[in-house]
């Protein structure tokens, strides 16, 4: 059975704010980064969703495709972000099939429980690697296509007000804002994240192309999360910890990159769009 619109998408956006628009997304088979797609698709757009599993990428693309008649959405498994090469692939046969790359999503991270004494350099390496390299793996391979996107849609557009092109968006989190125990690795990697898309929007604003991250705080039913809050303390806690009094949902983080990717966000450049329920301000000393 295909996922409900409420459990990814609130009510309030047109249908075709996306249409003809290609979306291009690393982790797109992820619990946040499958919701992102589906809103995305939903309102008009096709993707390409990109992982490491073939499997799992092939399975989400197809259950995804399903939300609109007639979306296309292409998985392309067998892609480590790590891997230059093979990400440049993906983006040239994404293009190819799929005719352009309007919108980028670098979502793909690894993250695993542990204190710094029990981090070896290359565990902490390798984190950086997925989550920072891969980052900026992603803008290398698909920066010509989000010029080439913001080109052919100058913000504002009078003629396609509601429509848009050449935007990037990296998924951070909000552990570097504090600091937190066991997340040392996560937490640098997403620091260094939301320094590169700064320096991207720097460089890349006059071409037309907006680059900013999406910040999300406790989600319901995300793999990092779940891991994390039984290490640290009860889950009833740290939802009542949480200012707004519970724990964000996929949507919440969709609904926040439909406004980053849309007409609405156009001049929403080189920043983070923090979306937790202030819970950052009191996390930390856990
Ligand atoms: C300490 C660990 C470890 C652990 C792995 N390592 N798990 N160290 N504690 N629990 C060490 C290994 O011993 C090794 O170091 C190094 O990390 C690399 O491990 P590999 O298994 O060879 O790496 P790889 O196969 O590339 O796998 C990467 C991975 C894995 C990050 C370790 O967990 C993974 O693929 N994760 C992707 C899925 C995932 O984590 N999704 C959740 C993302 S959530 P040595 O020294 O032995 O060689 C997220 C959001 C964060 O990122 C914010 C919300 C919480």
């Amino acid at each position: 059975m295909s996922v409900p619109r409420s459990e990814y998408l609130s009510n309030v956006w047109a249908n075709d704010i996306f249409a003809n628009r290609v979306l291009f997304i690393t982790g797109g088979a992820g619990t946040i980064g499958s919701a992102q797609t589906r809103a995305l698709v939903h309102l008009g757009a096709d993707a390409c969703i990109i992982g490491r599993s073939v499997e799992k990428t092939e399975a989400a693309a197809k259950e995804i495709a399903k939300v609109r008649d007639g979306a296309r959405v292409l998985g392309i498994g067998g892609v480590d972000v790590r891997n230059f090469d093979t990400l440049k692939a993906a983006t040239d046969r994404c293009v190819n099939e799929l005719g352009a790359i309007d919108y980028v999503i670098a979502g793909a991270a690894g993250n695993f429980v542990a204190p710094i004494s029990g981090l070896s350099p290359n565990a902490f390496k390798t984190v950086l690697d997925i989550d920072t390299v891969g980052t900026f793996n992603t803008i290398k391979a698909t920066i010509p296509h989000l010029i080439a996107s913001a080109a052919r849609n100058p913000n504002p557009n009078p003629n396609h007000s509601h429509q848009t092109g050449g935007r990037f968006l990296a998924v951070s989190a909000t552990f570097h804002y504090t600091g937190m125990p066991l997340q040392s690795h996560v937490s640098a990697a997403k620091s260094a994240i939301e320094s590169l898309t700064a320096s991207l929007a720097l460089e890349y604003g006059p071409l037309g192309v907006t680059a900013n991250c999406v910040s999300p705080g406790a989600i319901e039913g995300t793999e990092g999360m779940e891991r994390l809050a039984s290490s640290l303390v009860g889950r009833r806690e740290r939802s009542k910890a949480v200012p707004s009094g519970r724990w964000g949902t996929v949507r919440d983080i969709a609904d926040a990159t439909v406004f980053l990717l849309s007409d609405a966000g156009n001049y929403v450049n080189g920043t983070t769009l923090v979306v937790d329920g202030a819970g950052w301000r009191r996390q930390g000393a856990v």
